[in-house]
């Protein structure tokens, strides 16, 4: 489970402060699928940072999985983020010159797996996301939807305890949006992973089990459904 406590985060550009999260606290349970809802600039994404140990907390903390993620240096992070975190970006993020195949593979190249099981691991999971067939095709040579699915297949592959979605539907057309959030949510079922995306879309709050609504740094409702 995440549990997240007084979290504070400030920016400071120039001579200007933000308080982008102003003491933000919630208890997220495995295998939760939950979104963070928010207009633009409500603290959406610094809060998915924090929780993916990208960017640190300047009060308060997170524990995730039992470790308190402040007390980790930066390698202990990299260690963290590789065992228990997968990431989907709202622009995929893929390696262009890189295959279908080759994105979701390149992440398991980093555990000590021989190659006939990173093949059957990233063949199944391709084929889970709807991608069979699709293997050996560039992303430039895929619509963004499949994109996207190369990107959760990517996130997934390494079966982590905890994916975080940053705005994951938000370039893509209403259809395909649902479509994508259609198989997040049956991967979050058929593995249990949890769930966490932000969105300002309501279309895409609907999908969600609960949702933690953002508002200027901090939660303004935190509904279960
Ligand atoms: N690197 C940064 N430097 C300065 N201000 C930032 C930075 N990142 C975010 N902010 C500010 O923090 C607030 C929250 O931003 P963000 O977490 O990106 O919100 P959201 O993802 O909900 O749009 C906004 O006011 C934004 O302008
Ligand atoms: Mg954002």
């Amino acid at each position: 489970m995440i549990r997240i406590t007084d979290v504070e985060r400030n920016y400071k550009s120039g001579e200007t402060y933000v308080r982008a999260l102003k003491g933000v606290s919630a208890d997220i349970e495995d295998g939760e699928f939950l979104s963070i809802a928010g207009p633009s600039g409500s603290g959406k994404t610094t809060l998915l940072n924090l929780i993916g140990c990208i960017d640190a907390v300047d009060a308060g903390d997170i524990i995730i999985n039992e470790t308190p993620i402040s007390k980790m240096n930066k390698n202990e992070k990299t260690e963290f983020r590789r065992n228990n975190l997968g990431f989907i970006f709202q622009t995929y993020n893929l390696i262009p010159v890189l295959t279908a195949f080759e994105n979701v593979s390149f992440v398991l190249s980093l555990l000590r797996l021989s190659d006939s099981e990173i093949t059957e691991r990233t063949m199944k999971i391709l084929k889970e996301v709807g991608l069979e067939g699709m293997e050996h095709r560039r992303p430039d040579k895929l619509s963004g939807g499949q994109q996207q699915r190369i990107a959760i297949a990517r996130a997934l592959v390494k079966e982590p305890s905890i994916v975080l979605a940053d705005e994951p539907t938000a370039n893509l057309d209403s259809k395909t949006g649902e479509e994508i959030l259609k198989l997040m949510k049956e991967m979050n079922r058929k593995y249990n992973t949890t769930f966490i995306f932000s969105t300002h879309d309501q279309m895409v709050m609907e999908y969600a089990d609960r949702l933690l609504s953002l508002h200027d740094g901090q939660i303004i409702d935190d509904q279960r459904r």
